[in-house]
């Protein structure tokens, strides 16, 4: 056994942990080099703006090792000590809570049926389309403001059953969400436009009346400074949905939770209904933006793998695994060793909290031919961007259509695809984000 807490060079795990560093970029040579050296790394928390320093983690880089603890709950709780929310990571990716999460993986089935998954299919590809038509003809746009933002949005709506014109308090919760701090940390994305009460709904309105700083304050803090953590105006909105759903069933996941149940899995009782509407709602927005914007830089990027999928479409699905494992949205999870153990032949003890890298592990070497490569027909893919094991994302079919539908529509409108200026990146060593995607394009008519 190696000896534990090996010296790594500091610069490696310091940039790992900064968030700067991600502004620039993700530091896949750093990452690289620790894999190959300590890919079972001692992280020191460092001050990060208004944040003390932690106790420290142990980064795990290699996808083996990644395997090992996502697979294992019982050893890799994804809860931090005491109960507490993990510090790294914490509140970015979404938490559901063991029994919460078996009666929803029990209710999913029905609520993403072939019937719901189909029709939403429809509706998801017409939207992606709407959205690239309405820009196609100016020949130049912001991807990630004007067209990435906007379908994830539409799509949660449409899956929770969400009236349309209230979309913006889901963008504006999932912003709240994944904020870290009041001072000076912009995690979030940010709404890009105020709330216009004109056409919501009465639900709507009453649920931005509760927000604890008033519907037009963009820089308010996050909901853990704002309410320890309770973002009142989402749990009055959620409330109201149910019981709007009780009354008025659609074909969405809100009525699936509220309604079907039946039998042993009984409806969802209303705190647990409104701590899933929460996680949907803030999950199904940034992340999925993030992998847009990052799909679309993949072909940026790679002009002669754009050629190849213009020229077979069939490729479609493999490229949307390919930008998923380039991009991996969601870089890292957090979780705690619930008993003294091993991860790649480094003792980690009983409450040590691990952070496992997956935009690591989805260039591991072993694992990934080429792994800086971009390959649309890569096949096996087997990355680890959706998650693994019992905790593995649950809206996997929703995020793939999403992609499908949007990347389907931007090559049948946009020809000779080019970068129209720098990206802008989010500040985050959790979310792969871009807030800013400026491209242009020679406009192709519509089909
Ligand atoms: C590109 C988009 C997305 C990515 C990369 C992504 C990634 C992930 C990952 C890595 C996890 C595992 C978290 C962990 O193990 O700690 C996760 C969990 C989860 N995801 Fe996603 N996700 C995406 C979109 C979505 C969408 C659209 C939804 C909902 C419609 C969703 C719902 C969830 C839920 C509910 C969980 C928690 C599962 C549980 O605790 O059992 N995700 N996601």
């Amino acid at each position: 056994m190696t000896q534990r807490r090996v010296a790594t060079p500091v610069s490696d795990t310091d940039t790992i942990y900064s968030p700067d560093t991600y502004v620039r970029g993700v530091p896949y040579d750093a990452l690289a080099r620790l894999r190959g050296s300590t890919p079972v790394a001692w992280v020191e928390e460092r001050p990060v703006d208004d944040e003390p320093a932690g106790p420290g983690f142990w980064a795990v880089l290699r996808h083996a090792d990644a395997c090992h603890v996502l697979r294992n709950p019982k050893l890799f709780s994804p809860r931090g000590p005491a109960d507490k929310d993990l510090g790294h990571g914490r509140g970015r990716t979404p938490v559901v809570d063991p029994p919460a999460r078996s009666r929803l993986r029990r209710r999913l089935p029905k609520a993403f049926g072939a019937r719901t998954v189909a029709h939403l299919s429809e509706r998801i590809a017409c939207r992606a389309q709407a959205l690239v038509d309405a820009v196609a003809e100016k020949g130049e746009a912001d991807f990630a403001a004007e067209i990435a933002a906007e379908l994830p949005l539409l799509s949660a709506a449409d899956l929770l059953g969400v009236p349309e014109a209230d979309r913006w308090l889901l963008s504006d919760w999932s912003d709240r969400v994944t904020r870290r701090s009041a001072a000076g940390y912009p995690v979030g994305y940010s709404p890009e436009a105020p709330f216009d009460p004109v056409g919501c709904t009465g639900m709507a309105r009453r649920a931005v009346a509760a927000r604890p700083h008033g519907p037009s304050d963009t820089e308010a803090p996050g909901p853990a400074e704002e309410t320890g953590g309770e973002l009142p105006d989402l749990r009055l909105y959620a409330r109201e949905l149910a019981e709007h759903k009780r009354l008025h069933p659609g074909d969405d996941l809100m009525t699936a939770l509220v309604q079907h149940a039946g039998g042993k899995n009984g409806p969802a009782p209303d705190e647990e209904f409104e701590n899933l509407f929460r996680v949907f709602a803030a999950a199904a927005n940034d992340i999925v933006r993030g992998g847009l914007s990052g799909g679309m830089l993949a072909l940026l990027k790679n002009p002669a793998e754009t050629a190849r999928l213009r020229a077979d479409r069939g490729l479609l699905d493999s490229a949307v695994e390919e930008m998923l494992r380039w991009w991996s949205p969601v870089m890292c999870l957090g979780r705690t060793a619930v008993t003294d153990t091993v991860v790649g032949n480094v003792p980690v003890r009983k409450g040590e909290r691990l952070v496992v890298w997956l935009v690591s592990a989805n260039r591991d070497e072993p694992v990934f031919a080429e792994p800086t490569r971009f390959d649309v027909g890569r096949a096996p893919n087997d990355h680890l961007a959706l998650g693994l094991g019992p905790r593995a994302c649950l809206g996997t079919h929703l995020v793939r259509m999403q992609m499908r539908a949007m990347f389907g529509a931007v090559l049948d409108r946009f020809d000779a695809l080019e970068p129209a200026g720098e990206p802008r990146r989010l500040r985050s060593n959790v979310h792969n984000g871009i807030k800013h995607l400026p491209i242009r394009w020679r406009p192709k008519p519509a089909g």
